[in-house]
Parts: structure tokens; sequence; C-alpha cells
């Protein structure tokens, strides 16, 4: 479903809003579905995916555990258009992150790579505008012991509460000013420029995008008091949101596929037999519709 760029033409921006509304699914349950062999997806098991992606932009695939490794999971991807793997320097050389809590060295400073909580974010807040991550893949090899799930929130389901208190709200963190990440603040240890941007924005595709972080240290958001407000006001969002919002835990073999939605981690604890280990992949690309 395409957001109506034009969202100020209040007809149009209505239907899309009521059409969203009516196909959110009422359970996590209907998110999932059974992939049987990941590396050659079939047409009804792709269909099935593409039509969860539509209504929330996230679906998640069960695979067998067993057909979990990299390079699978790059197949996968590029079956579903995605093929613009965005590295950082944590990654392994191939651009596909192993996330697990490091018990030494660099990454062990960085919070995806402990057992704590994540907040509420989109991931690669941090780029620049030209390397925005549009879609975002993990895959759970082996879960934690204890906790580990994921809140998961379509951003476009934000946007529409935001806009359902005040479509002035929305158009404050539409902003190109709206926030900065300063230089050499990233989570994952890049170096890079200062960073300004909105948090929302529509691509030249016509869709919805959502740079956001929750996180209050290394960030600076614009002092204006339209932005300041809205902040406040997505924060209350995401402590309750109205609709849509999912609670998933993934478990060996589960995948989450999507178009980089707002989502969280809890902490976890780990049997150190088998520790937890999921695969992350973030794409300048979004999932191709057909
Ligand atoms: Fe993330």
């Amino acid at each position: 479903m395409r957001f109506p760029s034009d969202f100020l033409t209040l007809s149009k921006y209505q239907t899309w809003r009521d059409a969203k509304l009516a196909a959110v699914p009422e359970r996590v349950g209907d998110l999932v579905v059974e992939i049987k062999d990941p590396e050659h997806p079939s047409p009804a098991e792709r269909q099935a995916l593409l039509e969860r992606l539509g209504k929330t932009n996230m679906a998640v695939f069960a695979a067998p555990p067993a057909s979990c490794s990299k390079e699978t999971m790059r197949r996968f991807c590029a079956s579903f258009g995605l093929a613009r793997l965005d590295a950082n320097q944590l990654a392994d050389d191939d651009g596909i992150s192993p996330l697990a809590v490091a018990p030494e060295g660099t990454r062990t400073r960085y919070i995806p790579y402990t057992d704590r909580p994540i907040a509420w974010h989109t991931d690669g807040y941090y780029n620049d505008m030209a390397h925005q991550v549009r879609g975002l893949v993990l895959w759970c090899q082996s879960p934690a012991q204890e906790g580990g799930a994921n809140a998961l929130l379509d951003h476009e389901l934000a946007f529409i509460a935001l806009c359902d208190r005040d479509p002035g709200l929305a158009q404050a963190l539409m902003r190109h000013d709206a926030f900065a990440i300063p230089a050499n603040e990233d989570a994952e240890m890049n170096s890079r420029d200062m960073h300004t941007g909105p948090v929302f924005s529509v691509f030249q595709d016509g869709h919805l995008h959502m740079r956001y972080t929750a996180r209050t240290r290394s960030i600076e958001w614009n002092e204006a008091c339209e932005v300041q407000e809205a902040k406040a006001a997505l924060e209350e969002i995401l402590a309750h949101p109205p609709f849509g919002l999912f609670e998933h835990r993934l478990e060996a073999g589960q995948g989450l596929l999507s178009n980089n939605v707002l989502h969280t981690r809890q902490a976890f604890k780990d049997d150190p037999k088998a520790p937890r280990l999921l695969w992350r992949a973030r794409f300048y690309d979004r999932i191709s519709e057909s």
C-alpha cells in the first residue's frame, strides 16, 4: 500500500489510513509463514510473505533450523530484491552481522552485542540520507535461554497514530533538521560525519521511511517547540501503541523480513552451552513487491 505523498490532501490520506488499519493482523501468528527451503521459496510461500509485508511492512518466516547459514540468508534476501547490503565495521567481511553476546573485543562496547535491552529504533538511523536502511532481515540460529523477544511496530502505523492526534505533529517530524547524530557516535563504531535528517520522509518510490532512535545519548534533537512536542507525542505513542503492536521471540529457524519497521529487543539470558545467535542483514533496498 503506497503512502499518499500529498498526505495532507485529507481524502487521500484518510483512504490510505483506513485501509492500513483495516488490514492490521489480529495476532502475531498471522505474520508467520512456513518456508520449506529458504534458498528457493515457492511461489505460494513468496506470495504469503509479500501479502503480509503489504499490510504491515513485516513478516516472520519459519524455516528449518538446519537451513540457517549466511549464504542461504543472502540468497533468500536476494529473492526479495534485497541486494545492496549496508556493511558496518562490526559486521563480518560480507556485511551480514552475527548478533551474539561478545565475550571480549571491540564489540563488547556496543549494545547489539550485549544481552541488554534495546529501546525503540529503526536500524541505521545514524546513516546519512543517501544510505538509509530500508530493508532489515533477522534470522535466528539459536534463541536465548530466556528473553530476547522483539516488540515490532509498522512505522506507518506510528505515523498514523501521530496524525490521529494532530497532523502537525507528523509534519514537524518531517522537518529535514528534526534530529542529528553527532560525528563518530553511531551505535556500531563507524566513523562518520554529523548527520542531520528527518524522522519521517517519503522516498522517490513513494514509500514512507522512518529514521528513529529512543536513545537519549549521542543524539541532538531540534530544540524547536514543534519538534519537541512531536517527539514527546511519539514517545507516548511508542510507550502504548494504539494499534499494530506485536511481540515475538524468534525461535531457531525463524526470521523477520521487514522494511525496517520500528523494533525493540528485550534483555535476555544465555545458556553458555548454546548462546543466542541471530544473523542480521541491512539493505539500502526495500523489499520488492513482486
Ligand atoms: Fe535493530
